[in-house]
């Protein structure tokens, strides 16, 4: 087996709050082995929590837990419950308390071995815990290993709205076996292959094509497809960090669909969609709002909507509806002075972000979700 891996780098800038810094994305196959070797040549504190969930822990935390302790660490294993419904403020208590139990402290790191909800959560304790302390991702979905373990975006759900509760704290690593994806269950690879799919119609005609033209084997899913998917999601969303971090504008365009996928999210109590499940609704939503409001061909918005329902997200549920999703959206973090701010797309790789369509095309979108033609996404 080859155990080689691929390593490039995110570079943050500097700005007024710190100076310039740069992290690694180390991508391979069956590489966890090599973890604790990564993370000493990067000097992670030798006092290490793994966070991990009760599904991940035996595959693979076990396996970094072992590389760890065979270069010299420390490692203590702290489970969250697995789940949406679980990245809560409540979870994070937890995990301070048991940070705590265990004696860590300042000179303490925390690595982050799951999905995007431990990555998420695990990455708030770690900028948290004592004011902060070193974190690595370990992502194992393939939605997080091409979206959430980069970027520095970590938080919890609030009842009333999707990751209201967070900060912007960098990983001192990311580190990608992609092996791990073969456990994956079917319903995770195509929430995945959402973000994925995001990624062509913001930033990647190429991409987009590419995914549309090789989805059958992506959906089996042909694992051999993703490194080359992966490193390229990475590089879009390093590409787009690098240039705001903090989000006060550009890094917006990776919200395509989210507006409305964290409203579907929110109402139905985070426990019914996946996250990749609600923002294939959402971007259906805004491709429609897309072509009313920024001039998207119709035939883009026909295309992604058909490549979007070939991931067959389950039915939304029939406790919500319209006017609710409308509300539910003013809960999002774009809103600025009472208004909502959408990232939408001009044409098929081309997001554009900050957008305000007319409360009447935003309703007309949503309401074509609970009828018939809902992938059509004309106007
Ligand atoms: P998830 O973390 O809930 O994981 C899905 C399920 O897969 C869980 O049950 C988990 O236990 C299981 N699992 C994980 N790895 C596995 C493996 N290799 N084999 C078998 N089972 C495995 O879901 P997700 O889709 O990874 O992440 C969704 C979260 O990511 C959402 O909370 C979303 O808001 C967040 N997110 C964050 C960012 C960001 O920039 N921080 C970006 C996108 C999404
Ligand atoms: N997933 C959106 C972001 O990282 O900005």
């Amino acid at each position: 087996m080859d155990r080689s891996f691929s390593k490039f780098m995110v570079n943050i800038p500097a700005d007024e709050r710190s100076s310039a810094f740069s992290y690694p994305i180390v991508t391979g196959h069956d590489i966890l082995s090599m973890f604790g070797s990564v993370a000493s040549e990067l000097h992670l504190p030798k006092r290490v929590a793994v966070i991990t969930d009760p599904n991940v822990q035996n595959l693979y935390a076990s396996h970094v837990q072992s590389s760890l302790l065979n270069f010299g660490f420390r490692p203590d294993t702290i489970l969250i419950p697995s789940g949406e419904e679980h990245k809560t403020l409540d979870t994070v208590r937890n995990v301070y308390d048991k940070l705590h139990e265990a004696g860590f402290g300042r000179d303490a790191a925390i690595v982050a071995v799951g999905g995007g909800v431990v990555g998420d959560l695990a990455g708030f304790a770690a900028a948290t815990y004592y004011r902060g302390v070193p974190f690595a991702q370990v992502p194992t979905t393939l939605l997080a290993q091409v979206d959430s373990s980069v970027g520095g975006k970590v938080g919890v759900n609030l009842p009333y709205g999707k990751n209201l509760i967070g900060a912007f704290y960098q990983p001192r690593f990311v580190f990608i076996d992609v092996k791990t994806l073969t456990t994956l269950a079917e319903r995770e690879v195509r929430s995945g292959l959402a973000e994925i799919i995001k990624y062509g119609a913001i930033l990647d005609k190429e991409l987009f094509e590419m995914i549309a033209d090789n989805i059958d084997a992506l959906l089996k899913p042909d694992i051999k497809l993703f490194p080359e998917i992966i490193e390229r999601c990475c590089s879009l969303k390093a590409s787009v960090v690098e240039q705001d971090e903090r989000e006060s504008g550009y890094r917006e365009v990776l919200n395509f669909g989210h507006t409305v996928g964290h409203a579907i999210e929110a109402l139905t109590r985070y426990s019914v969609l996946t996250h990749g499940e609600a923002i294939t609704y959402g971007m259906m939503v805004e491709a429609h709002m897309s072509v009313n409001h920024c001039g998207l061909p119709q035939e883009d918005a026909r295309r992604l909507c058909s490549l979007l329902m070939r991931l067959s997200p389950p039915p939304l549920p029939e406790i919500i509806d319209d006017h609710q999703i409308y509300q539910t959206m003013f809960t999002d973090k774009k809103v600025r002075s009472g208004s909502l701010r959408l990232s939408l797309i001009n044409a098929i790789g081309e997001g554009t972000f900050g957008e305000t369509p007319d409360e009447h095309y935003i309703k007309q979108s949503i309401r074509k979700l609970f009828t018939k033609e809902r992938d059509a996404c004309g106007p």
